[in-house]
């Protein structure tokens, strides 16, 4: 228990950051959290069903605000910082997604440097910052080394450039004022992420994570998608995720950037697997065109070695994925 420590969850509302509040209060952690609209009851009511948990304050907070973040933060030992603008349908990216990002890097990280209390930032990056590059075969290990080339996305604009920019520029820019300004940051980069979201809509990364399940024709092209441009299909617990986020904040030992991914499979190999775990589901065969090893191996060795173990392998993740998602009524036979 880290009772009589504060965290600030930037960001609260999402998929990823409303777990880790719940999961900082039950280890003993005092929580502000930041919300854009914290009067929308329908956007809040899970991360206000969280009071009775422990010690949580909501504050109005958007990344574009210079000072909006310094009420959330002050007082605080440490700060996630999960909070992104995700707009996949935007067709204005730049203003959309790139420069929010790198503007809620800055206000975050400034306002923590005048906190004086916090003493680690942990940025929740992705691997859209870490895995696409213009390498051809199959089996290259990625690891902390690796940067997603910028330039071949501004230069060939595939589908989720932006997104995929702005995590990687996000995720640089953060690097550059920690150093700036003497903080401690240690950035997260996890893969695609699936499980049971307390969330009041099913997040987008879940609806990706089950294409081949619900048998949804535009998210199966995105999932294809996802393995021609990044490499692989790549995926981890949300529990993994949010405890990785709590262990890197507390390791001492911890810095730099740490990859969090738990399973690296194909679409080929995900239809392989499903088929035989879930053969009362419809699932979609057809994809010769598809490679059917990853071309990446997106490695979490150094998380390993810091001492985390991932408690969620492919088998639960989507068995937890499909119970959750029978709330909505899918998948459909
Ligand atoms: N889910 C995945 O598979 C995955 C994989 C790798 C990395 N990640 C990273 O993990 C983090 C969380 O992802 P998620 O899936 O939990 O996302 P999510 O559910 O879409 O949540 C995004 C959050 O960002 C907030 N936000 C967006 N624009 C904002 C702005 N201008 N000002 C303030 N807040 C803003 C949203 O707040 P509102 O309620 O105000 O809209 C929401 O809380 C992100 O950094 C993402 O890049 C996610």
């Amino acid at each position: 228990m880290a009772t009589g420590k504060k965290a600030c969850v930037v960001g609260g509302t999402g998929f990823v950051a409303s777990l880790l509040v719940k999961l900082l209060l039950q280890s003993g952690y005092a929580v502000n959290t930041t919300a854009r609209d914290p009067g929308n009851h329908k956007k809040i009511s899970h991360l206000t069903a969280l009071e009775d948990l422990g010690d949580l304050k909501i504050f109005q907070a958007d990344l574009t605000d210079e000072s909006g973040f310094d009420a959330a933060v002050e007082g605080c030992d440490v700060v996630f910082h999960v909070a992104t603008p995700v707009n996949f349908a935007s067709e204005d990216p730049e203003n959309d997604m790139i420069k929010p990002a790198i503007q809620g890097v800055r206000n975050v990280l400034k306002a923590c440097a005048k906190a004086k209390s916090v003493k680690r930032v942990v940025l929740t990056s992705s691997a859209a910052a870490v895995s696409v590059n213009t390498l051809t075969g199959s089996g290259h290990v990625m690891t902390e080394d690796n940067w997603t080339d910028v330039d071949f996305l501004y230069a060939e604009k595939p589908p989720t450039w932006g997104y995929l920019v702005s995590k990687t520029l996000a995720e640089k820019e953060a690097f550059k004022v920690a150093q700036d300004n003497n903080i401690d940051l240690i950035t997260i980069i996890p893969t695609l992420i699936a499980g049971p979201s307390l969330t009041p809509d099913i997040p987008s990364s879940i609806g990706l994570a089950t294409a081949l399940l619900t048998g949804d024709e535009f998210r199966v092209n995105a999932l294809k998608g996802m393995q021609m441009l990044s490499g692989s299909i790549s995926i981890s617990h949300i529990k993994d995720v949010c405890r990785a986020h709590v262990f890197l904040a507390e390791k001492q030992s911890a810095s730099g950037r740490y990859i969090c991914c738990a399973v690296n499979t194909s679409v080929p190999e995900l239809v392989k697997f499903l088929s035989k775990r879930y053969p009362q589901y419809k699932i979609p065969t057809d994809f010769e065109e598809i490679p059917s090893k990853p071309k990446l191996i997106i490695s979490s060795d150094k998380l390993i070695k810091e001492g985390f173990s991932f408690k969620y392998g492919i088998e639960e993740i989507y068995d937890q994925t499909v119970e959750y998602l029978k709330a909505y009524g899918l998948p459909k036979n």
